[in-house]
C-alpha cells in the first residue's frame, strides 16, 4: 500500500461532494470502524457538512490538500490554515478507511508539513486530538509532534446532526504542536 503513487493538490469546491464522503467514512459511523482508529465510539454526529468543506476550501488563510492515486480515486485529505506568521493549524485528516494502515496516513502528513513549511512558510505547526485518542495521540508523537499539555473545549455547539444523547460529554482537545523549522 505505501507504494501506492500520491497526487496531492489543492481542492476546489468542485471536490465538496467526494471530500464529504471521506471525511465522514474515516471519522465517525459504521465505515470508519474498518480504520485501527475512529471517532465511533465517541462522537454521534456527522463531523461536518458541505457548507463547512466549502468553507474551509474558500477560507482566505486555509486550504483542504487531498491525495489522489493514479486513478484519480482520492485518498486522503486534510486541512491547513495559517494563524498567524508562525503558526500553522493541521486537521480534518483523514485516509480512506479501507486503505489505512499501510502507510498513507505518514505519507500525508509528510506532504502536509512539507506545503506548510515551503509553502505557508510556517515555524511551527500545531493540531487538537480528543484526549481520549491515546493510541492516535502516540502515533502523532512518533511523528515527531509534541503534547503541550494544553487543553481546549470539545465544540459541542458545532455538531452536525447529533443524535442526542449519544455523543460523550466528557470530551476535550489535546493541543499537539511540531517544529516546522528543526525537521528535515
Ligand atoms: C489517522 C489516519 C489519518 C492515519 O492514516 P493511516 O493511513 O492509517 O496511517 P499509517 O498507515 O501511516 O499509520 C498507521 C499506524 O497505525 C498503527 N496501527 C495500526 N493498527 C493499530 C492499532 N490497532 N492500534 C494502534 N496503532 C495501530 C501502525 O503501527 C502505524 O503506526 P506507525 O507508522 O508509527 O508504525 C487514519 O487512521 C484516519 O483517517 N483516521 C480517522 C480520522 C482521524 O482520526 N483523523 C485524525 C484526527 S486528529
Amino acid at each position: 500500500m505505501s507504494q501506492v503513487n500520491l497526487t496531492t493538490r489543492i481542492a476546489t469546491p468542485d471536490d465538496v461532494k467526494i471530500l464529504l464522503s471521506l471525511i465522514r467514512s474515516a471519522y465517525r459511523g459504521e465505515e470508519s470502524r474498518k480504520g485501527w482508529t475512529t471517532e465511533a465510539d465517541l462522537v454521534a454526529d456527522d463531523r461536518i457538512d458541505e457548507a463547512g468543506v466549502l468553507a474551509k476550501i474558500t477560507a482566505s488563510n486555509g486550504i483542504i490538500l487531498l491525495a489522489t492515486t493514479d486513478s484519480g480515486a482520492l485518498i486522503a485529505c486534510c486541512e491547513l490554515i495559517k494563524r498567524d506568521s508562525d503558526l500553522g493549524y493541521f486537521g480534518l485528516f483523514a485516509v480512506d478507511p479501507n486503505q489505512q494502515g499501510g502507510g498513507l496516513g505518514r505519507r500525508m502528513l509528510q506532504m502536509a508539513e512539507n506545503y506548510a513549511r515551503e509553502t505557508l512558510d510556517v515555524k511551527k505547526l500545531e493540531m487538537t486530538v480528543i484526549g481520549v485518542r491515546v493510541e492516535l495521540i502516540s502515533w502523532y508523537v512518533r511523528r515527531g509532534y509534541t503534547v503541550t499539555g494544553e487543553q481546549r473545549p470539545f465544540p459541542y455547539e458545532h455538531l452536525v446532526n447529533d443524535q442526542v444523547g449519544k455523543t460523550r460529554n466528557d470530551l476535550y482537545f489535546d493541543v499537539l504542536v511540531k517544529d516546522m523549522i528543526a525537521v528535515a
